[in-house]
């Protein structure tokens, strides 16, 4: 097998991002050109998007032919998903990948069980838990906890790993058990009462801000003398303070079907926290994909700044029903993604020379 053969897979990974913008741009009104992919958003986004790309990085880490199966199977889905509106296809490749991503997960934690590989197992075993029920004809509002999950117990327990040199105290490692034993409290519960499972993993999300404001690296780092890890250590403090208010919005409002509350519920999560720390894991997840550097530029700060503001915009948009600074706040997030990639990409290059 060729050493290289799994690139096109990064590509399929970011495909899935630009048409799940598209989609969710569509979602809030935007009237774009092309089909309507706004029911697509979701999937996209969580399974198309950065359900293959965590998988894909997995793989590529331990290095094990059948550990590209399930983000091929993510990847497949997403297409399948488009291809063929209103068939279960797409739906059922994504649980058979994350199923896939279950057993990456085992190999990992019995070469070694600790808690944060714990954690990142929990992390796919609810994603695949919520794959199965929304195959099953769950509407996404009722499971979209449990996706939201995936993605916070898998960057936590990757946090948790890197923050290791800090040699955590016993104290320190109860008080992480207990507020994600909340969240995943609150996740499980939300499948039977959303509005008390939402506000229990509310408190939890807020629990888990609290815990990585006071004890994660980052928030050390945000002075560092080396321009890298002082641009990362932003990237993950901000998108801790957004978990936060995902957290605090859960907690006052509780059960959220469609709307803008549920917008801003739910992107606080999925733009605030996820998608900044998708943009501090860049410069490290790239060059590991593609064995090559990446030329840090000052000019990164733009696009995380960019993301951040309008996500602010989007959620004062949000609560107070203002739907043109909603409208503007989401565009902007989309332009910001956009500029990272570019940016990424420029770098990448630069880096090769
Ligand atoms: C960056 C630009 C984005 C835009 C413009 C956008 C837009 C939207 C809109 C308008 C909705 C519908 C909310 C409502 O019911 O009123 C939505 C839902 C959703 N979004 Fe996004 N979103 C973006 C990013 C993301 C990201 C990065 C993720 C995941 C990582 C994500 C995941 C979701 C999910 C899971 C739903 C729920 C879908 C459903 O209930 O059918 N979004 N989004």
């Amino acid at each position: 097998m060729k050493k290289n053969f799994y690139i096109p897979l990064i590509p399929v990974s970011l495909l899935a991002l630009i048409l799940g913008m598209w989609a969710g741009l569509q979602r809030m009104g935007w009237s774009l050109p092309a089909m309507n992919l706004a029911l697509a958003h979701g999937p996209l986004m969580v399974s198309g998007f950065l359900g293959t790309l965590v998988m894909l990085e997995r793989a590529v880490a331990l290095q094990r032919g059948w550990m590209f199966t399930p983000p091929a199977l993510t990847g497949l889905g997403w297409m399948l998903s488009l291809a063929l509106p209103g068939q279960p296809l797409g739906a059922l490749l994504f649980t058979l990948g994350s199923l896939g991503g279950i057993a990456i997960l085992a190999v990992i934690v019995r070469r070694e069980t600790h808690i944060y590989t714990v954690t990142m197992l929990v992390g796919v075993v609810v994603w695949f838990a919520g794959n199965v029920l929304w195959l099953s004809g769950k509407a996404i509002f009722q499971i979209v906890f449990a996706w939201q999950a995936f993605l916070i117990l898998t960057i936590v327990g990757e946090r948790l790993e890197l923050n290791r040199v800090l040699r955590p105290t016993p104290r320190a490692l109860l008080l992480f058990k207990v507020a994600a034993g909340i969240f995943l409290g609150g996740v499980i519960l939300s499948v039977v009462d959303l509005g008390w499972g939402a506000r229990v993993s509310g408190a939890g999300m807020l629990l888990l801000t609290v815990w990585s404001l006071r004890y994660d690296i980052a928030i050390r780092n945000l002075r560092h003398r080396l321009p890298l890890t002082r641009y990362i250590a932003w990237c993950l403090f901000l998108g801790f303070v957004w978990m936060g208010v995902a957290g605090v919005v859960n907690l006052v409002f509780g059960r959220l079907v469609a709307g803008p509350l549920y917008d801003a519920a739910i992107h606080a999560v999925f733009v605030g926290f996820v998608i900044s720390m998708t943009f501090g894991h860049a410069p490290i997840i790239f060059p590991a994909l593609l064995q090559t550097q990446i030329v840090f530029s000052r000019w990164f700060y733009i696009h995380l700044a960019l993301l951040h503001a309008s996500l602010v915009v989007r959620l004062i948009g949000n609560l107070a029903n203002d739907v043109l600074l909603r409208k503007w706040g989401g565009m902007i997030n989309s332009l910001a993604i956009v500029l990272f990639l570019g940016m990424t990409v420029v770098s990448l290059v630069r880096g090769k020379k």
